[in-house]
């Protein structure tokens, strides 16, 4: 087998192949739409199920508590920081906003962002530009196309309430340079929320490392755990400096009748109600990603991605869509003579899974690059040079 990361071999891929039942009727290249689910994470969810069926779900919470308080553990061990800074919610959506509507701002403060922030986010922020009197800065992409850096350290000033940047976009492979933003963040003592949906699971993410004060993600892309799941990495300094938007009866306690006290982690952004079915597959999808080994899987998506890319190049009449500089696992082109959605519908009658990424995911990036729509795929470790040369093949003969 050619095309493998230095130290990904053969029989890590029949191995995680093996593991993936999705996998053998079908090239499912819209992983970062939501990729497949290892068996490991279905037979934990399979196994707390059946729990549930038969004591019921309070009875069955109770037997698995330390096991759904283990997840917390295993985001720290892979994403950095403390049990204490994760909260888990029902999406990445659902952590950011809460996160990001708690930032304390007055009239005239400003948020700075970056051009390829992602819908959910920007459609938050013109809300509060338009209730709350808030200014948006965006910074640009320079003459190269990448991040302009020195233009967003100088949207920086005293009014600026949070930097909020989304590391991959969720319409190219262009990687922003967060941790140089971190560094900005830490010099201006300005909070720094980071959406890292597309990011974790497919490249090596350390939240310490980066310096962000918050974070968000979620379990089915990338991470390969079930859908209605995300989590937030919020720090105990950023804790301090917000005040929570809402409360709930598992953020807050009422301790009299008119008092209630405010938990102190980051389970202040936590609702009670929740699927601990998927906080079981979301947990044994994080630890599948440490067994294998997150170097080594994240190299590979690297290496199925440049080969895509390559590959892509000798298809006549594609018109590729991304940066210049765009590397990760998220590739978006377009086909003279089709639109998006027929190339999305002809492959599928193969079996052959790619999404269509719209100038409403990103409209700051591809709007000013004049791109509508694109067909966007997105390969994970998981998927063979065989596949992807597969899917070469029919996309040329359409
Ligand atoms: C960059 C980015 N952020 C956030 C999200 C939203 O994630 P969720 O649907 O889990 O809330 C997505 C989903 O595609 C995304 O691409």
């Amino acid at each position: 087998m050619t095309n493998m990361a230095a130290n990904f071999t053969d029989s890590d891929l029949m191995r995680v192949r093996d593991d993936t039942p999705g996998l053998s009727a079908r090239v499912h290249l819209d992983n970062c739409g939501s990729a497949l689910m290892p068996r490991a994470v279905i037979e934990a969810q399979q196994r707390y199920f059946d729990l549930e069926i038969q004591y019921g779900g309070y009875v069955a919470q109770e037997q698995q508590s330390e096991g759904l308080a283990r997840v917390y553990a295993s985001l720290a061990s892979l994403l950095g920081g403390k049990t204490t800074d994760y909260a888990i919610t029902s999406s990445a959506v659902d952590a950011w906003t809460k996160t990001f509507y708690s930032i304390l701002m007055q009239p005239g403060d400003n948020i700075v962002t970056a051009y390829t922030e992602y819908c959910a986010n920007y459609v938050a922020f013109l809300q509060r530009a338009k209730r709350d009197g808030i200014e948006i800065r965006v910074a640009r992409a320079g003459e190269d196309g990448t991040l302009d850096l020195a233009q967003l350290d100088e949207l920086v000033d005293s009014r600026t309430k949070v930097i909020a940047v989304t590391q991959v976009p969720s319409s190219s492979g262009q990687v922003l340079p967060v941790e140089e933003i971190g560094k900005i963040a830490k010099a201006k003592d300005v909070l720094y929320l980071l959406d890292a949906c597309q990011a974790v699971g497919q490249l090596p993410v350390n939240f310490e490392a980066i310096g962000c004060d918050m974070a968000t993600g979620t379990s089915r892309k990338f991470l390969r755990g079930p859908r209605g799941i995300g989590f937030l990495y919020i720090t105990e300094k950023a804790r301090r400096s917000i005040d929570p938007v809402v409360l709930t009866n598992q953020a807050a306690t009422w301790t009299g009748d008119n008092t209630y006290s405010m938990r102190e982690d980051a389970g202040v952004f936590e609702a009670w109600e929740r699927s601990c079915v998927n906080q079981m597959g979301f947990g044994a999808a994080i630890d599948y990603f440490l067994e294998q080994g997150v170097e080594k899987m994240t190299g590979q998506v690297r290496v199925l991605s440049d080969h895509l890319r390559a590959g892509l190049r000798d298809v006549p009449g594609v018109i590729p869509t991304c940066q210049a500089d765009a590397r990760a696992g998220i590739i978006t082109f377009n086909k003279h003579g089709f639109k998006p959605i027929e190339i999305k519908t002809a492959l599928e009658k193969q079996g052959i899974a790619v999404q269509v990424a719209g100038i409403f995911h990103t409209r700051l990036d591809l709007g000013a690059r004049g791109i509508e729509d694109a067909v966007r795929i997105s390969p994970h470790y998981y998927n063979s040079t065989n596949e992807l040369d597969r899917f070469l093949t029919a996309l040329e003969a359409l």
